[in-house]
């Protein structure tokens, strides 16, 4: 099915998972799996570029993630580095920005220097790459929970001007307008700490495929799967009609 361009979603946002499993599947070490991960990731951001998607968001490591045995994590560190690395001048020449969502500051010095340089050398460009790490959407909202409470004891934010415009305003991209569609990978039914705030109006879609698998065919039923909804945003009205109405 040919999916109409008004139906694709703005912002596809994805829970990574079965990198373990797929490696397990094999009898080979975790890390190959993430290592077929990360191949995935650069043809979804090609299936995101061909079907029109403007903002794909992506769960590499939750906080939680920091609790897994170190050479796991010193190998995922270590992949996501040599990836930043191997497609910075891709991220340019396709004119893609690249924004990382999360406890930066937790990430290993060079990790975090290789892509603060692509963030600053993408900056001006439309369509973006938003990676999660060291992110939890609940730690998302204490830091603006405190940044609210900074600015009402320093006298420049009213308590009475606190709103939802106000905690987005806050938020790690508060310019990035909220998911319209979370996918997770590998038939897990749980939302993971992930984009708490911003996910209250997605449209959720969960495949048995592993995220090494995740190919065009199951990224395509995704979106055929999305076209189909009847989004009312808690209201009566699907969301063409609620643009048709304006
Ligand atoms: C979840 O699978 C996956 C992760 C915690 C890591 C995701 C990382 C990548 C795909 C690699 C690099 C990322 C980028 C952005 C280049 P799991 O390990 O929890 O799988 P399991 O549940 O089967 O054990």
């Amino acid at each position: 099915m040919e999916v109409s361009e008004h139906k694709v979603p703005r912002h596809i946002a994805i829970i990574m998972d079965g990198n373990g499993r797929w490696a397990k599947q094999r009898g080979e070490p975790r890390l190959a799996g993430h290592e077929a991960g990360s191949e995935t990731v650069r043809c979804v951001l090609n299936y995101c570029r061909d079907a029109g998607v403007r903002y794909l968001t992506l769960y590499a490591f939750s906080t939680e993630n920091w609790s897994r045995p170190q050479d796991e994590v010193a190998g995922l560190m270590a992949l996501l580095g040599t990836f930043i690395q191997t497609y910075a001048d891709d991220l340019v020449a396709r004119q893609v920005r690249l924004r990382v969502i999360g406890r930066r500051e937790d990430l290993p010095a060079a990790v975090r220097e290789s892509l603060e340089r692509v963030e600053r050398a993408t900056a001006a460009f439309e369509r973006q790459l938003i990676i999660a790490l060291s992110y939890s959407g609940r730690s998302e909202l204490v830091r603006a929970v405190r940044l609210i409470a900074a600015e009402v004891k320093a006298g420049t934010l009213a308590p009475e001007a606190i709103d939802e415009a106000a905690v987005s305003a806050r938020l790690y991209a508060p310019d990035v307008p909220d998911p319209d569609l979370i996918i997770r990978t590998s038939g897990e039914l749980r939302i993971s700490n992930f984009l708490l705030w911003q996910c209250a109006y997605s449209e959720f879609f969960v495949t048995p495929v592993l995220w090494p698998d995740f190919r065009e065919a199951a990224f395509n039923e995704a979106l055929t799967a999305y076209a189909k909804r009847d989004r009312r945003y808690g209201g009566v009205k699907s969301s063409e009609e609620q643009e048709a109405s304006l």
